[in-house]
């Protein structure tokens, strides 16, 4: 069992018969939703739903027959598991360099308990060290927010696709990747800009969300828990 699989098994043991579930998008996640799919097909979970995070987790989802709902039938998730990009020492994210950053933005922030799986490749003193911090801004004038996104520190370029055409997001979107050499030092304050830049439409910050992080390693599985 590799790391990312040994992350998702633990995460199913906080799922119980009942739960709606928020269900996240990446690699990770794709583990945790085929576990739960084989505990909802065989019947030992019972009276699971699921939101699905992207196009591609609701295909997933309903291979498996997991049924799907939506925020307007179920506004409160009791759980949503999910990947992560980066994880710093608050438990602070970046997401989104599996391009679902939006929706999965949109999802976990109902979820009363939302639990980030990763291998502790993920840990990082500082976000921003690791990759780039994705960036959904909108097609209209999309080179204007990129100008704009160069002015806040870091070297931030429009995602293309190996075969040159843009990355378009599940919601008709692009996507920019924002480059920091040093990391983001106030990612708080960072947040803060782009959430109030028109053409921004969301950012990969996912600050003060995380409940719990399952920190898969060679010797064992870490849980962190947020402090209350
Ligand atoms: C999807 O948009 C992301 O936020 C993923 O959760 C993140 O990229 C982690 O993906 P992996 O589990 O594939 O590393």
């Amino acid at each position: 069992m590799n790391l990312k699989e040994k992350a998702a098994k633990k995460a199913l043991t906080f799922v119980k018969s009942g739960m709606t579930l928020g269900l996240g998008t990446g690699s990770t996640t794709a583990y945790f939703v085929d576990m739960l799919g084989e505990k909802v097909s065989s019947g030992e979970l019972e009276d699971i739903r699921g939101v699905p995070t992207s196009k591609e987790t609701e295909e997933r989802a309903r291979r498996w027959g997991i049924p799907i709902t939506t925020l307007s039938e179920h506004p409160v998730l009791d759980l949503a598991v999910d990947g992560a990009d980066e994880v710093d020492p608050a438990l602070n994210l970046i997401k989104g360099l599996g391009r679902a950053l939006l929706r999965e933005k949109i999802v976990e922030v109902h979820a009363k308990q939302f639990i980030v799986i990763v291998d502790e490749s993920k840990m990082v003193a500082r976000l921003g060290t690791r990759d780039a911090l994705p960036v959904e801004i909108l097609p209209f004038e999309a080179e204007a927010h990129i100008q704009w996104l160069n002015t806040l520190g870091c070297r931030a370029e429009l995602w293309h696709e190996d075969n040159g055409s843009l990355v378009i997001t599940d919601n008709g979107n692009y996507l920019a990747r924002c480059y920091f050499d040093e990391g983001i030092v106030d990612a708080y304050a960072l947040g803060r800009k782009l959430s109030a830049r028109p053409g921004i439409v969301e950012h990969g910050l996912f600050l003060d969300m995380a409940t719990e992080i399952i920190i898969a390693k060679e010797d064992g599985v870490e849980i962190l828990e947020r402090k209350k």
